[in-house]
């Protein structure tokens, strides 16, 4: 059995101040504890939503790492610098850092193994755009991503690494893949790492969906076979909305 993890994107959201506000109206609710919970915030917020969080279940990531460890490297971010705040996860080449900050399938790779090195656990988004899928490229796509993301990586590290399936397309815009369309490409996804890791791993590995999921849409998309979890940016801004997607 895969535990199932919801994990809020909080993105470019939230001073510190308004982080710790919304932590705190979490913390008023009970979570489901057969779900696991995560929130992914802003670098400045993490050692104060580390604080915060103490006492509860709630684990805490981080949504970029640099590969390594000090150098120069202006504005970056070290996995030692995150290690030390004791973070638990890590959002590695979201959609939103590939188009706009140019991350590249070796970038996400070299991340994953940094963050891996130091126990923090990578949570790697893959997914098409709206074209790719059009011309229905979107599992070729998504198989040239997984595959380039897990060049190298140890089968014994496979449990402790997410993947995030995004269609872009469905990010921020309201639409959601269907939840049939959703399981059948990260049923995809687990085939590939069937393949390249063998069916214990692809057993293990937890594949979330993402892109527009809210509280209305979440029962469904997790009553799927392949579906372990969700990774939530703009419902998650809302402590309401964040609890009832973890006790959906
Ligand atoms: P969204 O974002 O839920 O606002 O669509 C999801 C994500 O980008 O991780």
């Amino acid at each position: 059995m895969r535990l199932p993890i919801i994990a809020g994107n909080w993105k470019m959201n939230n001073t510190i101040s308004e982080s710790l506000t919304l932590i705190e109206e979490i913390k008023k609710h009970k979570l489901d504890d057969r779900v696991e919970a995560l929130v992914c915030v802003p670098f400045t917020s993490l050692n104060e939503v580390k604080e915060a969080l103490e006492g509860t279940e709630i684990k805490l990531g981080a949504q970029n790492i640099h590969w390594e460890e000090n150098g120069a490297y202006t504005g970056e971010i070290s996995p030692l610098m995150l290690k030390e705040i004791g973070i638990d996860y890590c959002i590695i080449g979201h959609s939103e850092r590939r188009q706009y900050f140019h991350e590249t399938d070796q970038t996400v790779n070299k991340k994953i193994k940094a963050a891996l090195k130091h126990d923090i656990k990578p949570i790697v988004c893959v997914g098409e755009t709206l074209e790719e899928r059009e011309v229905g490229k979107e599992k070729e796509i998504v198989k040239e991503q997984v595959l380039k993301a897990f060049e190298g990586i140890d089968k014994e590290k496979i449990k402790d690494i997410v993947i995030a399936y995004e269609p872009i397309w469905a990010i921020g815009t309201g639409k959601t893949a269907s939840s049939d369309d959703a399981n059948q490409m990260c049923g995809f996804i687990r085939g590939i790492i069937k393949t390249e890791y063998g069916e214990e791993s692809a057993e293990n590995i937890r594949i979330q969906y993402g892109g527009s999921v809210k509280p209305e849409t979440i029962g469904e998309l997790m009553t799927k076979e392949h579906i372990d979890g969700a990774l939530v940016g703009g419902a998650s801004l809302n402590s309401l909305d964040f609890v009832k997607l973890v006790n959906h």
